[in-house]
């Protein structure tokens, strides 16, 4: 299922313009982050992306067709949304009724419902009395994220995953972003930190003051210094040592050291016959 924007221009009143003629593609099974400054206009984006606000001008439209001619609960079939705050998605007082809560908003069948509830309680490792308001942030994140994922749409929309996560949940949460994608689901991620990004997405969409500064595959967008600059980003380290090292000394600029994307890139790149040294090599 894809995603259009088409020049559109949006506001919360209609004295201050917040989207200043954003336009972007996201296709089908496409893994795309969004990035940039606080008040860019991200969570903006993405609210006009589940129809949560429709567009002054312009058209937003999903798989060809304008949100302003779906209904909500057709847009809810297509779009899964998880918001920035998970506590503003939480609502039942158990985690199995907030897990079935989607199902009968949409009014599916809920037979198929509970199947899959159950299924997805068993894969995360959910307890499906506990009271969600009870469980610390990172479940509750988890349980916000699992709630989408069961009704299985085609597009999920995640506004900030990974925010206030530690490393380990981080881990957790994207792993299961990770296998969604994998399964064909178009997933957009607004993200703040850059070593997630340079790890899952495919294309990087930057947005600055209400527009789209720059887009493009991850890392040509990660690796440019007046985009980095331009939307205050901290690129993933590997890439900030690799541009120190250009900066240090021109003479690498064509070097695949000053090149590499990922840390094994830049192993392979200081030294190509390490690839060969296995853990199990050094074991022995
Ligand atoms: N409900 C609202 N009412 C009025 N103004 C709003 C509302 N939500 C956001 N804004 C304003 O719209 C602008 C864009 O906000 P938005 O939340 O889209 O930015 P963002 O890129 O998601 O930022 P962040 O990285 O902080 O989440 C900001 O100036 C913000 O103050
Ligand atoms: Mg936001």
């Amino acid at each position: 299922m894809t995603i259009e924007f088409r020049d559109v221009h949006a506001s919360y009143d209609a004295n201050t313009p917040i989207l200043r003629g954003v336009s972007f593609t996201v296709n089908d099974g496409e893994f795309v982050a969004f990035v940039g400054t606080n008040g860019a206009g991200k969570s903006t984006t993405m609210r006009l992306v589940n129809g949560l606000m429709k567009p002054e001008s312009g058209e937003v439209l999903i798989d060809g067709v304008p949100t302003t001619q779906l209904k909500t609960s057709e847009l809810a079939r297509r779009v899964g949304f998880l918001f920035q705050n998970p506590d503003s998605q939480i609502c039942c007082n158990t985690v199995r009724e907030e897990l079935l809560f989607g199902f009968r908003a949409l009014k599916m069948d809920m037979d198929d419902a509970a199947r899959r509830v159950d299924g997805i309680i068993a894969e995360f490792g959910f307890n499906p009395d506990d009271d969600p308001f009870l469980l610390n942030r990172g479940t509750r994140q988890l349980l916000a994220l699992a709630s989408i994922v069961v009704l299985e749409t085609p597009v999920v929309v995640l506004d900030e995953p990974t925010t206030g996560l530690d490393f380990r949940e981080c881990v957790k949460v994207m792993d299961i972003i990770r296998r969604l994608h994998e399964r064909g689901t178009t997933v957009v991620m607004v993200c703040h930190d850059m070593e997630v990004v340079a790890d899952f997405a495919e294309r990087v969409i930057v947005m600055s003051d209400g527009l789209v500064v720059d887009q493009g595959p991850t890392f040509e967008v990660l690796r440019n210094r007046r985009t980095l600059e331009a939307a205050s980003l901290v690129p993933p380290q590997i890439v900030d040592i690799s541009l120190a090292l250009q900066l240090m000394d021109p003479a690498l600029v064509e070097s695949p050291i000053a090149r590499a994307n990922t840390l094994a890139e830049l192993y392979a790149a200081i030294a190509p016959d390490a690839q060969a040294v296995s853990f199990e090599g050094v074991a022995r």
